[in-house]
């Protein structure tokens, strides 16, 4: 009698809509990411941000900056120097050129002087080979960024992670 009545339970369940298919909300399509970008987003965003827009968190921001760097050979060699990019889990040389290509001349904006070489896969193995140490980046990128300034164009605030981050700090 009592396995009967749960039976029927579950019979009238089954065909009611307590089991009906869940209906999903309509997703907007994923982006389409290339490799580059793909790499990006998986070794960099977390910090970084998915536009290269950190602030104003305590970590640079890439968007419409990164480029300046490739205003010399030293902030040339920086970028692929920094431990996060020549220790980076991309192993293979045209890959890591390929993706910091996408930082600078993707996210970078415009501030890579015009004609500037996107990097070889040649050059980044060679400058993986010279990381800089933890400990000096910052004293490294004060010193690199001093020299910068006023050359292609490379604004005053590049001095400081982010845009505004000199009032900020007041
Ligand atoms: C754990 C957080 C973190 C991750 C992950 C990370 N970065 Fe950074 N990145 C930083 C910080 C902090 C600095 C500032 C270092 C300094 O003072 O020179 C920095 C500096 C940089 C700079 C120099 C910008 C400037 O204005 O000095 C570039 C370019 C850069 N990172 C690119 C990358 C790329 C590309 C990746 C992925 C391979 C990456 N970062 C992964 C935190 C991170």
């Amino acid at each position: 009698m009592r396995a009967s009545f749960l039976l029927s339970a579950l019979v009238l369940a089954a065909s009611g809509p307590v089991l009906a298919a869940p209906v999903l909300p309509e997703l907007p399509a994923l982006p389409e990411l290339t490799g580059p970008q793909s790499d990006y987003v998986e070794h960099c965003s977390g910090c970084h941000g998915m536009q290269g827009n950190s602030a104003p968190a305590d970590i640079p921001v890439l968007r419409d900056r990164v480029g300046y760097f490739m205003c010399s050979q030293e902030g040339r060699d920086y970028l692929i120097r920094l431990p996060n990019v020549a220790f980076s889990a991309i192993t293979d040389n045209q890959e890591l050129a390929d993706m910091m290509n996408f930082v600078v001349f993707g996210l970078g904006g415009n501030s890579a002087p015009r004609g500037t070489k996107p990097f070889t896969a040649a050059e980044v193995a060679k400058l993986r080979g010279r990381a800089l140490a933890t400990g000096s980046l910052i004293a490294a990128r004060a010193a690199i960024v001093d020299r910068l300034v006023g050359t292609c164009a490379v604004p005053q605030s590049m001095k400081f992670f982010y845009d505004g981050q000199d009032q900020a700090a007041r």
